[in-house]
């Protein structure tokens, strides 16, 4: 029998699921005083290279309310060809193609080994992936000169038969006609007003497929493409031509003011155009900004230099005027592409904010992907952007498309369905599950909870495919196995649940509530499920499978994710952003960094986050996910700055100093985002992102570690880990809370 980290860690291996509770508990009412709820981080795209598709599609239960697949948890009776569904109980009967089976010769997705199984759906035709670019011009030519050699060699990794299309925009909006012959020629918008599908469709020409055709494109003899939506192949070196020609917006700015940006019009018109011409189709809307949109619908400052954008603080006093028509503005686009199943990125690399938390939306309800930078020319943006085109081993992109995840969950025969569009290998989504039964009848003992994911996507070769997992759980009575259910918790799993539900209520209440409310619930975490006597705060134990949690929540607080004033309101967005989309392991990384030490004394070596572990004669290397930063002790930068490393004499010094920035390029080479990489030393400005991650257990609010000599002392009035784990048995034993 494996213990529990073994078999969470084979079920995520083999499902990309991770349960905040391995054992669920039998009635709502428990459930609810189970504090953390029964809920599942899912990987629905988690690689999986041992899992080659199969060539026919899932069998489906057939009741209509169901429609459950068929699965290695289900009851087969080989002799009457009968399968018994697992979530409503319905009796099926095989399709005719199995007629063949017996217990000796089962198909694939009845053995257990497949739980996680994709189908490939043979009917319909290939669809085409649709690539449309939306360019910002107003920028320093420096930038648009690195965006454009960004996108031309983007060109030549999509696949020969994509079709894409060129939108730019300044102070007006050009959609791009591509393939006239030896003409360039483009239809000209004006940035200050919205055009809904009807119009621009009147207005570009386009005719929308006609209802014998079906929707979307569909004979594969004469692909559907457009005058602005054409194959790779064929107006590759003309587009490369054309952006290769592309200027700065021509209309002067005069001094002190702002370029007019008309980015809520540009981004109107790609998802018109795509809504027009390719609905229900898998398509990606790229957008590269340069800056804030300044006139338009979607506007999110004036043009008046000397007003800046919004700050955290002016929204906290209602002062941010453009806010809330902007945010409406780009949400409707959001959902708009979202029904289409399109996708839309938003490459924004500019010194100031660009109006991220006003287009969030966009990112987030497409599933397309958000990256900020402060320029078009740091290796931040050109690595990240080369990375979307990453192919595993069979030379198909990790990027789906137009995909749509259903979950179904036993006893209700109870489904979800929601819209995802984007997804890649790594796209991590959080389900919060409710037990219905009431506390008088819980569900009986022995019995399984069995949940199955459905996703349905587009995959990179053109196919559709659907992708199922289907995952079973023991129910227990709250009562009699509260040892069975708290042995079951997963405590990395929940940290990231309860994070995201505290990040989702970020975004709508007010700071100080959001930290009361996470509080509250690990102090009554703690209450439930830790070891003590009543008022005797130094007998409170939590056994280990609970012992790290306080701590997750302790450096939660202090995250980005929830402390926002440190940050603009795009940096705020943008970190949740990726907090909300990665997996486990990186949302780990984002909450608690990582921290080696580097020394003479050992092997680098993985360090507390703490003040203590600076040391003078140590590198360390700090890992936020966001950030890669090596840090020089105070002494190993003096050698530095003396050259001992040029030293033959001191060649292991030499080494030393190599360690962390090779360990440092390994991740800046794998991660997607790419990360900001930072060398700073003892004493340095930049010194400061390491201290105001670590925990400052060496600062005047904190007795216990007061006057020990080593460690470097930390300016902050945050608590430390202790004066917070000493505040919390306090709360958790008092028979007052
Ligand atoms: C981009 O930056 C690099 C180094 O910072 C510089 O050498 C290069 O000229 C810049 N590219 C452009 C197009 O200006
Ligand atoms: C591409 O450009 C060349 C030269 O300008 C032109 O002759 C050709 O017709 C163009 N091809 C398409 C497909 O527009
Ligand atoms: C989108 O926003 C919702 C609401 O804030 C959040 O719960 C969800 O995790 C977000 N998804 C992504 C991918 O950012
Ligand atoms: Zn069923």
């Amino acid at each position: 029998m494996a213990t529990f980290p073994e078999y969470i860690a084979q079920n995520e291996e083999r499902d990309g699921v991770r349960f905040s509770w391995n054992v669920w508990p039998s009635s709502r009412l428990e459930a609810t005083r189970m504090v953390v709820p029964v809920a599942s981080l899912f990987t629905p795209l988690k690689e999986r290279p041992d899992l080659p598709p199969i060539q026919y599609e899932p069998v489906l239960c057939s009741r209509a309310t169901c429609r459950a697949v068929l699965n290695p948890l289900c009851q087969v009776d080989y002799r009457a060809k009968l399968w018994a569904c697992n979530f409503c109980y319905q009796r099926n009967q095989f399709p005719p193609s199995y007629a063949g089976i017996s217990e000796v010769n089962q198909p694939a997705e009845l053995l257990p080994q497949f739980s996680t199984i994709e189908y490939v759906v043979q009917r319909g035709p290939q669809m085409p992936l649709v690539f449309l670019y939306v360019v910002d011009t107003c920028m320093e030519d420096e930038d648009l000169q690195a965006l454009k050699e960004s996108l031309q060699m983007s060109l030549s990794l999509l696949p020969p038969t994509a079709l894409v299309g060129l939108i730019t925009f300044g102070r007006m909006v050009q959609v791009h006609e591509l393939g006239c012959e030896g003409i360039s020629k483009s239809y000209v918008f004006r940035g200050t007003k919205d055009l809904n599908a009807k119009q621009l469709q009147e207005m570009l020409g386009l005719t929308k497929p006609s209802a014998s055709q079906g929707r979307g494109p569909q004979t594969a003899q004469q692909p559907l493409s457009n005058r602005f939506l054409q194959p790779v192949q064929k107006i590759d070196m003309n587009l490369t031509d054309l952006l290769g020609e592309l200027q700065r917006d021509p209309w002067p700015v005069t001094q002190g003011k702002r370029p007019l940006r008309s980015l809520g019009v540009a981004m109107s018109i790609a998802v018109g155009l795509l809504e027009c011409t390719f609905p229900n189709t898998g398509a990606r809307i790229m957008t590269f900004i340069g800056g804030p949109a300044t006139q338009g619908p979607g506007m999110v400052v004036g043009d008046e230099l000397k007003t800046p954008i919004r700050s955290w603080h002016d929204i906290e006093k209602d002062n941010a005027k453009f806010m809330k028509k902007a945010t409406k503005h780009y949400e409707s686009l959001a959902s708009r592409a979202s029904s289409n199943g399109h996708m839309v990125d938003i490459y924004a690399c500019a010194l100031d904010q660009t109006g991220l938390l006003e287009m969030k939306c966009c990112s987030n309800y497409t599933g397309g992907y958000m990256v900020m930078a402060d320029s078009f020319n740091t290796s931040l943006f050109k690595q990240t952007f080369q990375r979307v085109f990453t192919k595993d081993v069979q030379g198909s992109f990790k990027m789906a498309f137009a995909a749509t995840l259903e979950v179904k969950e036993i006893g209700t025969g109870g489904t979800c369905q929601w819209k995802i569009c984007g997804l890649d290998p790594s796209t991590t989504l959080a389900l919060y599950f409710e037990v219905v039964n009431q506390h008088n009848a819980p569900i009986p003992q022995g019995g399984r909870g069995a949940i199955q994911f459905v996703t349905q996507y587009q995959h990179s070769s053109g196919q559709r495919r659907i992708r199922v997992t289907t995952t079973a759980r023991n129910w227990a009575d709250a009562q009699s196995q509260i040892q069975s259910i708290a042995a079951s918790f997963d405590q990395e799993a929940a940290a990231i649940l309860m994070a995201r539900l505290a990040v989702y209520r970020a975004e709508t209440e007010e700071g100080p509530d959001v930290l009361r409310w996470l509080d509250r619930q690990l102090i009554r975490l703690c209450q439930k499920f830790g070891d003590y006597h009543k008022d005797d705060p130094n007998s409170f134990r939590f056994s280990e499978t609970f012992s790290l949690y306080p701590q997750f929540m302790f450096h939660l607080r202090r995250s980005p994710f929830l402390q926002v004033f440190n940050n603009s309101p795009d940096e705020s967005s943008y970190y949740r952003h990726q907090f909300n989309r990665q997996d486990l392991t990186q949302a780990l990384i984002m909450i608690q960094p990582v921290l080696y030490a580097y020394s003479f004394n050992g092997p680098p070596e993985p360090v507390l986050l703490d003040s203590s572990s600076i040391l003078p004669d140590r590198i360390l290397l700090m890992d936020t996910f966001f950030q890669i930063l090596i840090y020089h002790g105070e002494t190993v930068a003096q050698w530095r700055k003396a050259g001992y490393q040029d030293m033959a004499e001191y060649e292991n010094f030499k080494h030393l100093l190599q360690a962390p920035v090779d360990d440092a390029q390994e991740l800046l080479h794998t991660r997607f985002p790419m990360p900001r990489y930072i060398d700073t030393e003892h004493g340095g400005s930049q010194a400061r992102f390491l201290l105001s991650k670590v925990n400052p257990s060496q600062t005047h609010n904190n007795m216990y570690a007061w006057g020990q000599d080593s460690g470097a002392p930390i300016l902050t009035d945050d608590v430390s880990l202790q004066v917070f784990m000493d505040h919390l048995k306090k709360l958790a034993v008092s028979s007052a809370t």
